[in-house]
C-alpha cells in the first residue's frame, strides 16, 4: 500500500518525481524517499513523513540525476521511520516496493549467513541484497529472474543499477504496475495515475512480467525471461479534479460535488428518450442468474450491503454479501448461477482483486463496480460499470460511496425489470424518481450548519453509535465507520433493533447517539428504540425527513429533517448528514482530514 515512480529521462527528475509522489500520497503517507543515480553513484534521500518534508530536505542537499525512483510508504514491516523508509539500497542496487515479501525472514537469515548486514526492519531491503548478490556473478536479466523466483507475497518493484545507468527494472506480482511513455523518456508507476501529469500513454504489467525501461524503449519480458508485446492504452485526464477550489479539504469539496457527480452518473446510465437504464450488453444470459453475491471492502462493502436490501426488495434473486478479506479464506460453494460483484473505488484493493481472481479461476461471471476504469479489478472483470464520479482524493470515500449505491441501485432496477419482477410503469416511475435526486441532495447539503453545530459533541465523546433499521441499517454503519476514520471517536453502527441483546448496556449519560428514522415502516419501532436510549442518558440526535406530522421532540437533544424521498432514496439523502458530521467533527479536532492517521486511499496490502 505504497506508491512507486520511476522516470528515465535525459533531464533532471527529481523534481518531478517529488510532484508525482505528491500525488501518490493517497497510497500512503508515513515516510517517503528518492534514488536518482548522479555521476554514476546511488544517491538516497529519505525521511519520515510526508514528501513536503523531503522536499525540504532535498532543497538544502541537492541530488539530482536524470534517472531516478522514489516512494511514499504505508508501513507494514518496521515502523515509519528515516531507516525503513524506501528506497532501499546498497552501493550497487537501490529499490522501491509496494506489496509484502512473506518469506523475508527467512530470506534474510541466509543473506546474513552470507555476510550481508541489513539496515532496516523492511521485507524490501531483502530484496537489495539479492539483487546485489546475484549481480556478483550473473548478467541483469538472469540477476532479476533469480531474484523474482526466491520471493514468494505479492510486490510490485522499482530498481536502478549502478552499473546499469540507462535502466529502470519493473516487475510485478500482485500489486500493480504501470509503465508510462513519453517523448524521450519513459516511467514507471504503481499506477498510471501517478504517470498523468506526464502522459496518458501507458501499459500494464501483467502479474510475473518484468520490465527494463530505457530513455527510448521499453522492453517486457514474461516470468521465463522471453520477451513480449504489451497494448499501449490511452487513459483519461482529470487534472481538475486536483484542486482544492474554494474549500479547505478535498473531502468537503468532494461532499459538496455530489449533486453534480450524480447527475453525471445518471447522465451515463439514463436513457431519458426512452425511459431506460443504459446497463446493456452483458457477457452473460441473465436469465441464468439466480444468485448474486456483492463483495468489498470498507465503505464500499457497506453499499454492498445497501444493495443486498435493493436486491431483496426488488428481484427474486437470491443476494449475499461478503467482506472480500474474508471471502478469498473461505470454503465458497462456486455455482453456475451465481453473478460476483465486485465493489471498488481505486479498482486496486489487494483483498478485492484476490477475491475476484478467485472467482475467475472458478470460471465465474464476475462484474465490477469501480471509479478507477483503468484498474486491476476493472480490467480483469468480465463485464464494467464505472460510477463515473471524477477521482476522488480524500482518503474517506464520499462521492465514491454515493456513486456506488448510484449504480448498485440502477443494477437492480435492470435486473428486476429483465426478470420481469416490476412493471414497465414502475420501473419508468422509479427510474423518474432518481432522476430528482441531485436537487434532493443539493437540498440536503443546506442542513451543513445544523450539523456543524451537533458535530461539536461527537467531537468530544469518548464513544457514540449509529442505530438504524432496514435501509438505515447499512447507512448506521458507514457513518459510524466515517467518524472513526476521519474524528478517530469510537463509533459503532447497530440495527436500532438489536440495542437490547447487549449494545445497550454502553449508554451513559451524554453519550451521543445518531438514530436514522425516515417514515418508513420501521418509523415507530425505531422511535421507541430510541426512547430506550434516551431514556438511559443517551444525547440523541434524530435523522428523519421531513413531514407533515411534527416528530416529538420530547427529550430530544437535536432532530434533523432531510428531504422527502421514497424509502428505496432515502439512504442517498441520508448520507449527507452523516458525511457532514464526522467532517466537522474532525475539522473541530484539528484533523488532517484528507489523510487520516494510519489510513491511505488504496489499500493494495491484504
Ligand atoms: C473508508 C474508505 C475505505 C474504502 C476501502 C475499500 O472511507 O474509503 O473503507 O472503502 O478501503 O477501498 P476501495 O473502494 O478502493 O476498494
Amino acid at each position: 500500500m505504497c506508491g512507486i515512480i520511476g522516470i528515465n529521462s535525459n533531464k533532471p527528475v527529481t523534481g518531478v518525481i517529488l510532484n508525482s509522489l505528491k500525488k501518490l500520497e493517497y497510497r500512503g503517507y508515513d515516510s517517503a524517499g528518492v534514488a536518482t543515480l548522479v555521476n554514476g553513484i546511488i544517491n538516497e534521500t529519505k525521511c519520515e513523513g510526508r514528501v513536503e518534508n523531503l522536499e525540504n530536505i532535498i532543497f538544502k542537499n541537492k541530488n539530482d540525476g536524470s534517472l531516478g525512483i522514489g516512494h511514499v510508504r504505508w508501513a507494514t514491516h518496521g515502523q515509519p521511520s528515516e531507516v525503513n523508509a524506501h528506497p532501499h539500497s546498497s552501493e550497487k542496487v537501490s529499490v522501491v516496493h509496494n506489496g509484502i515479501i512473506e518469506n523475508s525472514t527467512l530470506l534474510k537469515k541466509h543473506l546474513i549467513r552470507a555476510g550481508h548486514v541489513f539496515k532496516s526492519q523492511t521485507d524490501t531491503e531483502v530484496i537489495t541484497h539479492l539483487i546485489t548478490e546475484y549481480l556478483k556473478n550473473n548478467d541483469l536479466k538472469t540477476s532479476i529472474l533469480k531474484m523474482l523466483k526466491r520471493l514468494h507475497g505479492s510486490f510490485a518493484l522499482g530498481i536502478i543499477f549502478k552499473d546499469f545507468p540507462d535502466i529502470i527494472v519493473g516487475a510485478r506480482r500482485g500489486s500493480p504496475l504501470a509503465v508510462g511513455y513519453g517523448p524521450n523518456e519513459n516511467y514507471l508507476g504503481s499506477d498510471s495515475y501517478a504517470l498523468k501529469s506526464m502522459t496518458n500513454k501507458v501499459s500494464y504489467l501483467d502479474d510475473g512480467e518484468f520490465c527494463f525501461i530505457k530513455k527510448k524503449e521499453v522492453q517486457f519480458f514474461n516470468s521465463d525471461g522471453n520477451k513480449i508485446n504489451k497494448q499501449v492504452l490511452e487513459v483519461s485526464s482529470d487534472d481538475q479534479s486536483y484542486d482544492k477550489g474554494n474549500f479547505k479539504h478535498f473531502m468537503a469539496k468532494e461532499i459538496h460535488e455530489q449533486p453534480n457527480t450524480i447527475k453525471s452518473c445518471l447522465k451515463e446510465y439514463i436513457d431519458k428518450i426512452n425511459n431506460e437504464i443504459n446497463i446493456i450488453n452483458f457477457p452473460w444470459n441473465n436469465k441464468e442468474i439466480k444468485n448474486i453475491k456483492l463483495i468489498g471492502c470498507g465503505t464500499a462493502y457497506h453499499s454492498c450491503l445497501m444493495a443486498k436490501y435493493w436486491i431483496e426488495q426488488l428481484t427474486d434473486l437470491e443476494v449475499e454479501t461478503d467482506i472480500a478479506s474474508e471471502f478469498r479464506y473461505r470454503k465458497n460453494k462456486f455455482k453456475n448461477s451465481q453473478l460476483y460483484v465486485f465493489v471498488s473505488q481505486s479498482g486496486e484493493t489487494a483483498d478485492t482483486y484476490a477475491a475476484l481472481d478467485l472467482c475467475k479461476k472458478n470460471k465465474m461471471k464476475t462484474c465490477s463496480i469501480v471509479n478507477v476504469v483503468e484498474s486491476s479489478i476493472a480490467r480483469d472483470s468480465d463485464y464494467v460499470l464505472p460510477i463515473h464520479c471524477g477521482p476522488e482524493v480524500g482518503v474517506a470515500s464520499t462521492k465514491a460511496f454515493m456513486g456506488q449505491l448510484l449504480v448498485l441501485y440502477l443494477l437492480t432496477l435492470k435486473l428486476s425489470f429483465l426478470h420481469d419482477k416490476i412493471s414497465k410503469e414502475n420501473y419508468g416511475l422509479k427510474i423518474s424518481s432518481l432522476l430528482e435526486l441531485p436537487k434532493l441532495i443539493e437540498n440536503t447539503l443546506k442542513i451543513e450548519r445544523d450539523i456543524q453545530e451537533a458535530s461539536k459533541d461527537f467531537s468530544k465523546a469518548k464513544g457514540s453509535m449509529f442505530l438504524g433499521r432496514g435501509y438505515s441499517f447499512p447507512i448506521a454503519l458507514e457513518g459510524a465507520l466515517k467518524l472513526k476514520e476521519l474524528a478517530y471517536v469510537h463509533a459503532e453502527g447497530y440495527p436500532a433493533g438489536e440495542m437490547k441483546h447487549g449494545p445497550l448496556a454502553l449508554i451513559e449519560n451524554g453519550m451521543p447517539v445518531v438514530v436514522i428514522a425516515p417514515r418508513d415502516k420501521f418509523y415507530n419501532k425505531t422511535i421507541s428504540n430510541m426512547q430506550e436510549v434516551i431514556s438511559r442518558g443517551g444525547k440523541v440526535l434524530l435523522i428523519s425527513n421531513k413531514s407533515t406530522d411534527e416528530i416529538s421532540s420530547e427529550n430530544l437533544w437535536k432532530k434533523i429533517q432531510v428531504e422527502t424521498i421514497s424509502d428505496e432514496l432515502f439512504p442517498f439523502l441520508i448520507t449527507i448528514p452523516l458525511q457532514l458530521l464526522a467532517y466537522y467533527a474532525a475539522n473541530a479536532l484539528g484533523h488532517d482530514i484528507d489523510k487520516p492517521r494510519n489510513l491511505a486511499k488504496s489499500v493494495t496490502v491484504e
